[in-house]
Order: structure tokens, then C-alpha cells, then sequence
């Protein structure tokens, strides 16, 4: 199939692009390399260095005539997204719009969403929060992706256009990126690899339901064939708190790691993990990996 990855070139979009390459699909990437790197584009994809809001999509559908559509790139920094609500809303609506525009006029035939579970959902739901639970997003960021999700839900209904939303927990693994407003398993490996402390917002008691990189993109492939639009969290279920996740990177480097406390950030969400039976039930999707299975192949990526 040929199939149209935005954002290829980033953290998750360049895994997924290798799979979908080695499973002989024909692969085209859209990105704008803000935040993403050639170095991660897998060389048999075909590139197109392009922001999506640009209009020269269309004549890039028109010809490549993609059957499926995995939508990633993203202006994906919060903080950026709550200094600059514009900015992030013209990446992450109307260059969604743009995109979605010319799927329809070019019979794009699946759509699937990356979208978050971590912003979406606010604190004081129940845990591992199900996808039914109140949608109460709290930045620009966390808007636009349930924005998107609802303009899907339009064009769907509008014009037929089939689609998959994949609420992400917090991904991890090789590739990502440890500056800016990265991951915090990026950016403790980093610390880690360069014998300097990690720095820890508060006690460290905040959890988060770390899922690595490899079962996203597995989830990304089930989602190909579901017949109907569904929402699904990816996530593992278990939450681990920062300390925890200091000690499992610990155990896998096989290093001491120095910690240092930082005054924790105000509004920073307390718990977030999440419930991914409803994908387990649909489509059979489970993570393989643990923490500790994916911090070890993580760490070994930083380290080399
Ligand atoms: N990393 C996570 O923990 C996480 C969690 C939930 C959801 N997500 C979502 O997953 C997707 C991928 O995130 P990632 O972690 O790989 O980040 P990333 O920054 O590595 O990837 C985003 C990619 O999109 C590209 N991009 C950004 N703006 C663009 C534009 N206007 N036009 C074209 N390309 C553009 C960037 O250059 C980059 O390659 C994003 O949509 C993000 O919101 C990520």
C-alpha cells in the first residue's frame, strides 16, 4: 500500500516509517525537520521536506495518491503551546485541516491520529483511565488534539472518511529527543550518559504509564484493520513514579545515578496512566514491553 507518514522524521514517525518499510510498503514522508532529524528518515522512504500547512499538500496527495494516512508531526511542546497558543494552533489545527482537506478531495481511505492520552485527560480520574472518562484538556496543546479528534469525527460523517485515534501515553525509546521539552527518559539517559545528575521536579512521586516506542508503533499497524472510527489509549497500565523510573534506569545502566530535587512546577498532573483494554478487546494489541525491557534497549541506544 502506499501510505503517508507526517512527521517521519521525528521520534515515533521515523520507527514507524521502518516498519512500515520492512512490512514492503511504499512509504511517503512529510516533514518540516523543526523538530525532526533526516538522520532518523529511513532511506527508502520518499521525502518531502514540507510544513503542512502549506499548499503545496495537495499537489503532493494529487500525485502521490496515498490509501492510508498516519498523521504525527505535531508542534508537540506544551509549554510552547501555552506561551504561543497561536503558533501551536496553526500547526496543530490548520495544518490538520489542510491535511484532512485533501484526503477527502484525494480518497485517502484510512486516517489514523496520534494523539495523547497524557494532555487529554486531566487529573482526578479514575486510574488507568478509560477512554470514556471526561476529556478536560488543560493547555493549547491538549485542545487542538481533542480538536482534531472531534474534526474527525466530522469527516467522517461528512464525507465517510474512515479514522483511528491512538491517545499515547508517555512513549520512550531510541530516537527521542532529549532537548527542549522532551521526555524525561530522554533526558535522564542524556544526564546519564554524560555522568551528570538528574534533576527531579519535587519529591519525584508524580507518575506517569511509560510505553516504549516499538508497542506504539505495533498499535499503529492494528489500527490498519479496523473497519470502524474508534479512540484508543496505548499505554502499558502501570504507573511508575519518577523515582521508580530513576531506580529502573539504575538497574539497567548498571550505574549510580546522582538525583537533585528541584521545587516542584505548579499544575504539573500528579497521575496519569491508563486503561488499554478497550484496543486489547478490539484489535488484540498488548504492549511486550516493561520498563525495564525498554529502558534497557533504550539506555543501550543513548549509550552507543
Ligand atoms: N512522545 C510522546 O510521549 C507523545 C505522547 C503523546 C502523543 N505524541 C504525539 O506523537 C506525535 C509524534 O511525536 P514525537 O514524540 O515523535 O515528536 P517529534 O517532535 O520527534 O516528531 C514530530 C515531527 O513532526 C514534524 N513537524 C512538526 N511540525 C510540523 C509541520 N508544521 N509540518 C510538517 N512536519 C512538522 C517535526 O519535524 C518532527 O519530525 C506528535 O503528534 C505528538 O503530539 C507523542
Amino acid at each position: 500500500m502506499s501510505i503517508l507518514v507526517t512527521g517521519g522524521c521525528g521520534f515515533i514517525g521515523s520507527h514507524l516509517v521502518d516498519k512500515l518499510i520492512e512490512k514492503k510498503h511504499r512509504v511517503i514522508v512529510v516533514d518540516d525537520l523543526s523538530t525532526g532529524k533526516k538522520a532518523n528518515l529511513n532511506k527508502r522512504a520518499r521525502f518531502y521536506r514540507l510544513d503542512i500547512q502549506d499548499e503545496k499538500l495537495e499537489q503532493l496527495l494529487k500525485k502521490e495518491k496515498p490509501t492510508i494516512v498516519y498523521h504525527l508531526a505535531a508542534q508537540m511542546n506544551v509549554r510552547k503551546s501555552i506561551a504561543d497558543p497561536v503558533f501551536d494552533a496553526r500547526t496543530n489545527i490548520l495544518g490538520v485541516l489542510n491535511l484532512l482537506e485533501n484526503c477527502v478531495k484525494y480518497k485517502v481511505k484510512k486516517f489514523v491520529f496520534i494523539s495523547t492520552g497524557g494532555a487529554i485527560y486531566g487529573d482526578g480520574v479514575k486510574i488507568p483511565t478509560p477512554e470514556t472518562a471526561t476529556e478536560a484538556p488543560i493547555s493549547p496543546y491538549g485542545i487542538a488534539k481533542l480538536a482534531t479528534e472531534k474534526y474527525l469525527h466530522y469527516y467522517h460523517h461528512q464525507y465517510g472518511l474512515n479514522y483511528t485515534i491512538l491517545r499515547l501515553a508517555n512513549v520512550y525509546g531510541p530516537r527521542q529527543n532529549y532537548q527542549g521539552e522532551a521526555g524525561v527518559v530522554a533526558i535522564f539517559c542524556n544526564q546519564l550518559k554524560n555522568n551528570q545528575p538528574v534533576f527531579i521536579n519535587g519529591e519525584g512521586k508524580q507518575t506517569r504509564d511509560f510505553v516504549f516506542v516499538a508497542d506504539v508503533v505495533s498499535a499503529c499497524l492494528k489500527a490498519l484493520s479496523d473497519k470502524k472510527p474508534n479512540i484508543y489509549n496505548i499505554a502499558t497500565s502501570q504507573e511508575n513514579n519518577i523515582q521508580q523510573l530513576v531506580a529502573t534506569l539504575q538497574k539497567v545502566s548498571g550505574r549510580k545515578i546522582p538525583v537533585k530535587h528541584r521545587p516542584a512546577i505548579k499544575g504539573e498532573q500528579l497521575r496519569s496512566c491508563l486503561n488499554y483494554q478497550k484496543i486489547k478487546k478490539h484489535l488484540s494489541w498488548a504492549p511486550k514491553y516493561d520498563l525495564e525491557k525498554g529502558l534497557k534497549e533504550t539506555w543501550q541506544w543513548f549509550r552507543e
